[in-house]
């Protein structure tokens, strides 16, 4: 049974490693990492954040359709490297379920490139932009062993910690927010 790694647990802070593309528990790794990050109304999950400093994340940036149904794109990035990113920048308020209860401001790539493996080895090259991006430079800061704390607007860093410090003191969970809604990453 996995479970969220929250900030500040050192874990979150190293770098991690290629993942063998044999390894024959990849799948089941994934399914569990799945399941947990839609247990939380997640749309991503990073190793480092179930406790694994590998490089594999898993993804799922719906689409909203008409008549309030949801188009699901679940993904799994193994190995992932970012091989283009756009000069333009955009800024965007990011959750994330191990530092549960804040967003921050992250300065962000406007539009990405990003080529990975997928669970059955195959090379996937994925030009991304919108949210897809954020998620696809979130998730990868994870496997750098970034957090919010690290990638956010350098001026909003000390309000972060002081109200990251009484969401612990709350006790709040994963997918809580001291405020509105947010994508979970
Ligand atoms: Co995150």
């Amino acid at each position: 049974m996995l479970n969220i790694v929250k900030s500040p647990d050192p874990i979150l802070l190293k770098k991690s490693q290629d993942v063998d593309l044999s390894d024959p528990k990849l799948k089941e790794l994934s399914d569990q990492m799945f399941e947990l990050m839609y247990s939380y109304s997640g749309i991503g999950l990073a190793g480092p954040q179930v406790g694994i400093n590998k490089n594999i994340i898993v993804m799922d940036v719906c689409k909203d359709l008409d008549k309030g149904e949801v188009e699901h794109n679940p993904i799994v990035v193994i190995n992932p490297k970012i091989i283009k990113r756009s000069k333009e920048m955009e800024k965007s308020q990011e959750g994330c379920l191990s530092c549960p209860g804040i967003t921050a401001p992250v300065m962000r790539h406007k539009t990405v490139t990003v080529e990975y493996f997928d669970l059955q080895g195959n090379k996937q090259t994925v030009q991304a932009d919108g949210l897809l991006s954020f998620c696809f430079q979130h998730e990868i800061d994870h496997l750098e062993g970034k957090t919010l704390f690290q990638t956010s607007l350098p001026e909003s860093r000390l309000q972060l910690l002081k109200d990251y410090q009484k969401c612990l003191e709350l006790g709040i969970e994963p997918g809580q927010f001291m405020e509105e809604d947010q994508d979970q990453q």
